[in-house]
């Protein structure tokens, strides 16, 4: 046998035996006439001695290991007389009596233990032992259970795991697509799946009934932390079902993953409103492991996030808040006594051009419950009092407060405000999760880019049955039976009910901008499937690797996936993309001229 034990799993129990173990070299520490070596595999680390007085030819090769030298090494495990009660290992070691170097090491780039002095850069170079280091491993080894713990769930639920192709024609699922050119058809080129959506539609009309796939989806978007070219995607999709069934099924496999995973009982997820989750959090993935939501103070712009006429509480005399069509804000509890500094600092974080917000209105709440304001000159104590009840602020209190011309730019810049308080007032604490559905979206979005009304989620989703005649009359405010799982302000996953109406799908396109024949061309094998006995379905889809993130405590999806891009979209270990050669390009039917 190559090893009998493993460098993770010796005790104290088994003082005495003779074991052969096999590893990398941690470190090797000479003390007097003894050597200390940490050998580490996948599973711990291991203590050996080598002993110059019992083996003194053997003591001296040990003084040659380096750095992740690969050994196997003979020897009986003994009580260690210092004990380390860091780790399981750590109360015995290995008396060695026999030492194999199965190969040898350079000086590894940067220290491979769980606080490696290596930057981001080089570690995602040599990624390969980067991955030897136990904090990046575990991450693979929870992504490892959590995609083991959805199929053993997703199985007892009948559903089917099934393949479906790589190559395939683009989807429109909003993002640019990555294309593959055909060699065997010049000109042409495959489009990498967005999502297997329609592919999933398909296997509803075959019959498969309940359907799953744990799949790469590609595309090309800009990277954020939470995004990345290729990701995972658990892929699900059920016929004869209605919203409740699936929102029913798949709380039912996050409980599942959160009561095996991390052995935690989430509660009934609330469901919210796109409509809600937009007016009181200006997100449509509001995080809600705290509270803040938005108090309006006035809004004369009706939206689909809120229909409401609010009139400002605010009388004339402020010339920000007179021409606004929005003034909300949000309460911080506790907070009044932020220095001015503090306040300048996050008036300056709300201007940065990424969030755009022009000025930071703050109110603070003194003990005595007069409120101090930075509008003070043009406004009352009687109208801040008003302003304080609105918030239900107390004495201590901090009150912020946004206004501009575009509600739900407004809206949205809040969001940025209250995420940010919240983190500094450490309210989003990673080790506290807080799920919900976000249901009811609207339809469509509209696109300035494009200047059109574009599909929210994809131009398959089903709207909602008592919207149908406002597709005539006002598709804009239109809602669509569609839904996303977030949790901690992440979006883990989204879906919808599906049109499954050739006549329905059509109609859609055509508010879309396509027209019969553009819609044909793209979406014929489906609308053409929807004519032979397309039975109602619907489904979503999770991003496995953020829920994987959520779940390790990540700040990027990056650190639990094993070969990640860096933020242009390269792996820089691989040094990909990388260019053709002309033979290549020749074959391909790509005329380019290569660069050096
Ligand atoms: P959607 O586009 O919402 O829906 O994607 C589903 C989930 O996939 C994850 N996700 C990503 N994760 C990492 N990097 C990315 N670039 C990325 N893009 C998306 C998110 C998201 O919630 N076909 C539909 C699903 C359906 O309707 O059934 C779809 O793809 O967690």
């Amino acid at each position: 046998m190559f090893r009998t034990k493993t460098c993770g799993e010796l005790r104290l129990a088994n003082a005495g035996e003779q074991v052969t173990l096999a590893g990398w070299v941690q470190r090797a520490r000479k003390m007097g006439g003894m050597t200390f070596v940490d050998l580490r595999d996948r599973y711990g680390i291991t203590q050996l001695v080598f002993n110059a007085e019992t083996n003194a030819e053997l003591c001296e090769q040990s003084n040659h290991l380096g750095r992740e030298y690969v050994i196997q090494v003979t020897g009986t495990v003994n009580e260690r007389s210092a004990k380390n009660n860091k780790i399981p290992t750590g109360e015995i070691e290995i008396l060695v009596s026999s030492l194999n170097i199965l190969n040898t090491s350079d000086v590894p780039p940067f220290t491979i233990e769980d606080e490696s002095d290596g930057g981001d850069d080089i570690r995602m170079k040599y990624r390969y032992l980067d991955l030897r280091r136990n904090p990046v491993r575990k991450n693979l080894e929870l992504r490892h259970k959590f995609a083991f713990e959805v199929r053993r769930y997703l199985d007892s639920k009948g559903f089917l795991e099934i393949e479906t192709p790589v190559l395939v024609n683009s989807t429109p699922e909003g993002a640019r697509d990555f294309v593959v050119p055909s060699r065997m058809n010049p000109g042409q080129f495959y489009a990498l799946p967005q999502s297997p959506q329609t592919l999933k539609q398909l296997c509803m009309v075959a019959g498969i009934d309940r359907y799953f796939q744990i799949c790469k989806c590609f595309r090309d978007e800009d990277l954020r932390a939470d995004r990345q070219p290729e990701f995972t995607q658990i892929d699900c999709e059920m016929s004869f079902v209605e919203q409740e069934d699936i929102l029913q099924m798949f709380e039912g496999m996050s409980r599942h993953l959160f009561k095996t995973i991390l052995n935690i009982d989430i509660p009934t997820l609330p469901r919210m409103t796109w409509a809600d989750a937009m007016k009181n959090y200006g997100s449509d993935k509001p995080d809600t492991r705290f509270g803040m939501a938005f108090v309006e103070l006035k809004n004369n712009q009706p939206d689909n996030a809120s229909r409401e006429i609010v009139e400002s509480i605010f009388p004339e005399g402020f010339a920000v808040f007179d021409g606004a069509a929005y003034i909300g804000g949000i309460c911080c509890e506790g907070q009044a006594d932020y220095t001015r500094k503090q306040i300048e600092q996050l008036s300056e974080f709300m201007k940065r051009p990424k969030i755009g917000a022009k000025g930071l209105v703050y109110a603070r709440v003194a003990e005595d419950g007069s409120v101090k304001s930075s509008v003070d000159k043009f406004y009352s104590q009687e109208v801040l009092q008003q302003v304080k009840e609105k918030f239900g602020a107390k004495p201590g209190d901090l009150i912020l407060i946004l206004s501009g011309e575009d509600a739900m730019k407004v809206r949205k810049q809040l969001c940025e405000l209250r995420l940010e308080m919240g983190a500094r007032m450490g309210l989003r604490d990673k080790n506290k999760f807080s799920c919900l559905w976000v249901i009811d979206f609207p339809m469509y979005e509209w696109s300035d880019e494009e200047q059109r009304l574009m599909a929210m989620h994809h131009p398959f989703t089903s709207p909602k049955p008592e919207d149908i005649p406002l597709l005539d009359t006002d598709p804009a405010s239109v809602r669509a039976n569609a839904y996303d799982m977030v949790i901690n302000g992440v979006e883990v996953g989204g879906g919808s009910i599906r049109i499954h109406d050739a006549k329905l799908q059509q109609k859609i396109f055509e508010i879309l901008g396509f027209t019969p024949e553009q819609a044909q061309l793209k979406f014929g094998f489906l609308m053409n499937a929807f004519k032979f006995g397309a039975p109602p379905h619907g489904g979503l889809a999770y991003g496995l690797d953020r829920f994987v993130s959520l779940f390790a405590g990540l700040d990027s999806i990056r650190d639990c996936i094993a070969f990640p891009k860096n933020n242009s979209g390269r792996d820089v270990m691989l040094d990909a993309p990388g260019y053709l050669d002309q033979k290549q390009l020749d074959e391909l039917s790509l005329a380019i001229d290569i660069k050096e």
